[in-house]
């Protein structure tokens, strides 16, 4: 499925924003130009489930973004809770472990609406060595890759990948898994806190089947110009 996803489906928009009204206004401002957007912890414990309806509402779709991470009844559990909201993708963290990950996967399947479940690897926040703070001495990369195989084994249908492993994750593990790519920047955008960055292109040339982009569309005067501006440039 990845290399049939057209441009316009590819742009994940984060509602990174600090109260419903202003989802509210967001989601008006993009739809029906952009089709997906994601719900991320700050909203959702804001907002809850209203999050996810304004969005439903709009016609669009959900990347529900709350990297569960737990003992497995439980992250299944909010699995199962997740998907009633009828979210189309959804992620948890895959350090918790193959009988987690299977027990959300099965969770996600029984499920009447079946989102895809993401694997979240390493986050892009730690380096060598904070990983090696919490006792993993692996490399990062061969960590992030025996993590996006273990996910992959555990019936994940993709992971969450900063845009320099999306190239890794892709070569390793073939083209029918999901690559969801954050730290995307159109030429000449403010890079903002994020440190390696890609522009749109690159990141699906990279490898990349859906790219979530914050700040460079929802933070300037004209978002909707914004990401019509990215969703041409994936197109050329
Ligand atoms: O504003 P910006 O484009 O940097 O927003 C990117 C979004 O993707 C944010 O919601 C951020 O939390 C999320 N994200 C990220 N890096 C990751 C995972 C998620 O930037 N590795």
């Amino acid at each position: 499925m990845p290399q049939e996803i057209k441009a316009a489906e590819k742009l994940i928009v984060a509602l990174d924003v600090k109260s419903l009204a202003e989802a509210k206004e967001m989601v008006g401002k993009l739809s029906p130009d952009v089709r997906i957007f994601k719900v991320g912890m700050g909203l959702f414990t804001l907002c809850g489930p209203d999050a996810v309806a304004l969005v439903h509402d709009s016609g669009a779709r959900v990347f529900l973004d709350l990297k569960f991470h737990d003992i497995p009844n439980t992250v299944a559990h909010a699995v199962r809770s997740a998907a009633k909201l009828g979210v189309f993708m959804m992620n948890i963290h895959a350090l918790g472990g193959s009988e987690m990950m299977m027990r959300a996967v099965e969770a996600a399947r029984e499920s009447e609406k079946k989102p895809k479940l993401l694997g979240v690897t390493v986050l892009t926040s730690m380096d060598q060595s904070s990983i090696g703070e919490v006792g993993i001495n692996m490399k990062i990369e061969d960590e992030v890759v025996a993590l996006a195989r273990l996910g992959k084994d555990s019936g994940l249908d993709g992971v969450v990948a900063s845009p320099a492993e999306t190239s890794l994750i892709r070569k390793n593990l073939g083209k029918d898994f999901i690559i969801v790519t954050p730290g995307i920047r159109p030429a000449g955008a403010e890079k903002n806190d994020q440190k390696r960055v890609m522009t749109p292109t690159d990141a699906v040339r990279a490898g990349a089947d859906y790219i979530v982009v914050g700040r460079p569309v929802i933070e300037t005067k004209d978002p909707l110009a914004a990401a019509k501006k990215i969703i041409k440039e994936m197109e050329s």
